[in-house]
Parts: structure tokens; C-alpha cells; sequence
């Protein structure tokens, strides 16, 4: 079959370095199946499904069966990520090497709904980690500064009568982590950076020579705590939603590459967990399926990135930052591509009971949105194409 590119845009198959799927555990609000699913539909080929399942992914157990469900599914790989400490809020370190030498050849470890709070136990994962040659991925919050918080510590938040979540609480940990970087001599991911603070720091600590990556997720690009306004816990994540001047520098920091990528945070969670009232919500929304098209919005659109770079941001330097070779590449030709073909100029309106995700939880719902993946292609193997996927 030959297929017609006219008018589209073709860019390597979307890496998306942060994503959480709920198996196992929580296989009501998501799959490896529904997830990969969703993922292929959004043109990515490769995501990176977080540690903070039930039970966490930390021994090669956990890690080895969500490689082998991502596999056997065949729509996207799906690169299990290893918890950094055992359990949740563990103190003692997993075994990393094991998930790393297991069959699914763990390359990155996260705290990411796990938290790391003594510095000490981060240390030493930065030293293990330099020794496997593996990535430690920083959920940066400080834990004892957002006890029970729910939204941006700032106005909105005071005038709504929600316990805010200080910008300090994401930057004391980026400054930590970046300083550990910097004695350890070895590097460290910040996740969802939200702050216009966590840009200078980034900023700072690169031009120090630490080795330090970051991601943005596409929501902290588009939306404001302004939303909370209306209560909706749909509205309600982690990081929370900053404020317009914070998303304002994220916005110019991915352009300027002080941030280096995209990443989704796709959260999934079951409507019974998202009720209730904002404080008791839980925190977290979808992204796979939106993610693309958000940054056409607020990348593109407006002129800060060009689709070339869009291909760098989703693609080729979250490829990079876990050492993926097989993705996130320019194609060869004769070569089994990883590839999404985009329209850039279509529109649709984001409607969630059509998502392939089992989660609704999303806070576009109806917002008319750029760009349609018409066709996601994985080591050649067409996965998803107009808004049907096709698994092994
Ligand atoms: O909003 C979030 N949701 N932030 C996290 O760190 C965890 C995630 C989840 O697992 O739902
Ligand atoms: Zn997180
Ligand atoms: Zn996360």
C-alpha cells in the first residue's frame, strides 16, 4: 500500500516519558491494553508506564509483566519504569539492577507518586543509578511542604478557601536534586516542572554544567488556576495548575530548550475516586490522546515551535534522555519505521466517552482542539489509523 502524505505532517513515532497506566492494580481506570491503546491513538510508540501501581513496580516481577503485556498487545512499547525505594514511601532502595538486567530492561526509576523525602536516600539512588547507567526521574515535591495541599498556594486558591501547594515545595527539591546531581557528577530528570522558579533553576544548574533534563506536561502548558474557579476536581492534579506568569515561562523555556521536552503524566482514575469535592479528588488527568494537539495550540499555533521541533520535543529528546535507540530518530529509508502521520490542518472537539482510555478524567472536555493523528506506524506495523487501532 502506498500511503498519501499530501498536506500532512510525518514525524517520528511520540515518546512519552511519563504516563501512568494502573496495572497492576487499578485495571478498572486503565490497562496496558486500553493505555497502549490510547497511546497509539496519540501517536506515540513508545511510553513509559510509572512505578506507582499496586504493587508498586519495584522488583522485576511488576516490571517484567508490563513489558510483556506491552509486547504482547503490540501497539506501542511500553517501558516499564522501576520505583526508586521499596513499597510506597519506602526508604530502603529497590534492587535496580534486577529490574534493569529483568527482560524488560528497566532504564529509568522514579518517585513519581512515590515520593523520595530524605535527601540522603536520594543520594545514594544517583550513585547506583550512575553505576547501572540508568535514569533517576524526580517527581520534585517535598512532601512535608504539601501536606494537604490541593491547589497553587497564590490568590485563587485563598479566595476559594483550598490549602495551596507552595512553588517552594517543587523548587527546594529541584535545587536539591540538582545540587545532588552536581557532587554525584551524574544526571537527574525533573518531571512536570510547573513553575516559572523550576525554569531558572533548570536554567541555572545547565549553565553550571549539571547534567539535568526536564519535561513539561502538556496541561501545565495550556491551563491556568484560574479553572478552579468552577470546583471541578477534573481540574485537580500534581503539580497543581499554576499561575498565568508560571505557564507563560514554561511556554518560552520548551521553546528555548531550557526544558527539554514533553512529557504527558496521563492519569487515569475511575469517576468514583474524582468525586466528592476538590479536597478529597484524587489528583491526576488523561493526556495521551490530547497531547499532540495541545501543543499544536499553545507551541505552534502561536509560532514558539515549529513542527520540526515538535518532533524534537515528543520524539527525539525524551528518546535521548532514557537512551531508547530504536525510537525518536530520523526514518531511513527501507527502514521499519516508528512514525505518526499528523494533519495539521484538522480539527476535532475532545469528546472523552470516545477515548480508548477507561478513564474520562480530563479537563478539555468539548474544547475544540488542532491537528488529528491520521496514522501511527510501529517497526513498520500500522497501530492505530483514523481512530481505530490494531493490536497483535
Ligand atoms: O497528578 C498526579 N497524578 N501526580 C502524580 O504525581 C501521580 C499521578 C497519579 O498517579 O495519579
Ligand atoms: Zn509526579
Ligand atoms: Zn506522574
Amino acid at each position: 500500500e502506498v500511503i498519501d502524505g499530501a498536506g500532512r505532517i510525518l514525524l517520528p513515532g511520540l515518546v512519552d516519558i511519563h504516563t501512568h497506566l494502573r496495572e497492576p492494580g487499578r485495571e478498572d481506570t486503565e490497562t496496558v491494553a486500553t493505555g497502549s491503546a490510547a497511546a497509539a491513538l496519540g501517536g506515540f510508540t513508545a511510553v513509559f508506564a510509572m512505578a506507582n501501581t499496586d504493587p508498586v513496580a519495584d522488583s522485576a516481577v511488576v516490571t517484567d509483566h508490563v513489558w510483556q503485556r506491552g509486547q504482547e498487545i503490540g501497539l506501542v512499547d511500553v517501558h516499564p519504569v522501576g520505583a526508586i525505594t521499596v513499597g510506597l514511601k519506602g526508604k530502603q532502595l529497590t534492587e535496580m539492577a534486577s529490574m534493569a538486567n529483568g527482560k524488560a530492561r528497566v532504564r529509568m526509576f522514579s518517585d513519581d507518586g512515590v515520593c523520595v523525602e530524605n535527601p540522603l536516600v536520594m543520594r545514594r539512588a544517583l550513585e547506583y543509578a550512575r553505576g547501572l547507567g540508568v535514569l533517576i526521574a524526580q517527581h520534585a515535591e517535598e512532601p512535608r511542604l504539601t501536606v494537604g495541599a490541593v491547589a497553587h498556594e497564590g490568590p485563587t486558591a485563598a479566595r476559594l478557601g483550598l490549602t495551596g501547594w507552595p512553588r517552594a515545595a517543587e523548587e527546594a527539591i529541584v535545587a536539591r536534586d540538582a545540587l545532588l546531581a552536581r557532587d554525584s557528577g551524574y544526571r537527574v530528570h525533573i518531571c512536570h516542572a510547573s513553575t516559572a522558579g523550576t525554569v531558572e533553576l533548570v536554567k541555572w544548574a545547565k549553565a553550571q554544567g549539571i547534567n539535568i533534563t526536564a519535561e513539561v506536561t502538556p496541561h501545565h502548558l495550556l491551563l491556568d488556576d484560574s479553572r478552579l474557579e468552577t470546583y471541578d476536581a477534573v481540574n485537580k492534579v500534581n503539580p497543581p495548575l499554576r499561575e498565568q506568569s508560571d505557564v507563560q515561562a514554561l511556554r518560552s523555556a520548551l521553546a528555548a530548550g531550557i526544558i527539554d521536552c514533553v512529557a504527558t503524566d496521563h492519569a487515569p482514575h475511575a469517576a468514583q475516586d474524582k468525586c466528592c469535592g476538590f479536597a478529597h479528588a484524587r489528583p491526576g488527568m488523561l493526556g495521551l490522546q490530547t497531547s499532540l494537539s495541545i501543543i499544536a495550540e499553545v507551541m505552534v499555533k502561536p509560532g514558539l515551535l515549529t513542527w520540526r521541533d515538535v518532533a524534537r520535543v515528543m520524539s527525539e529528546r525524551p528518546a535521548e534522555i532514557v537512551q531508547l535507540t530504536d525510537q525518536g530518530r530520523p526514518i531511513a529509508v527501507g527502514e521499519p519505521a516508528n512514525l505518526a502521520l499528523v494533519n495539521p490542518d484538522a480539527e476535532w472537539a475532545v469528546k472523552s466517552d470516545e477515548f480508548a482510555s477507561l478513564s474520562t478524567n480530563n479537563p478539555f472536555e468539548g474544547m475544540v482542539l488542532p491537528a488529528t493523528v491520521d496514522l501511527t506506524m510501529l517497526r513498520g506495523r500500522i497501530t492505530a489509523r483514523e481512530g481505530t487501532v490494531f493490536p497483535l
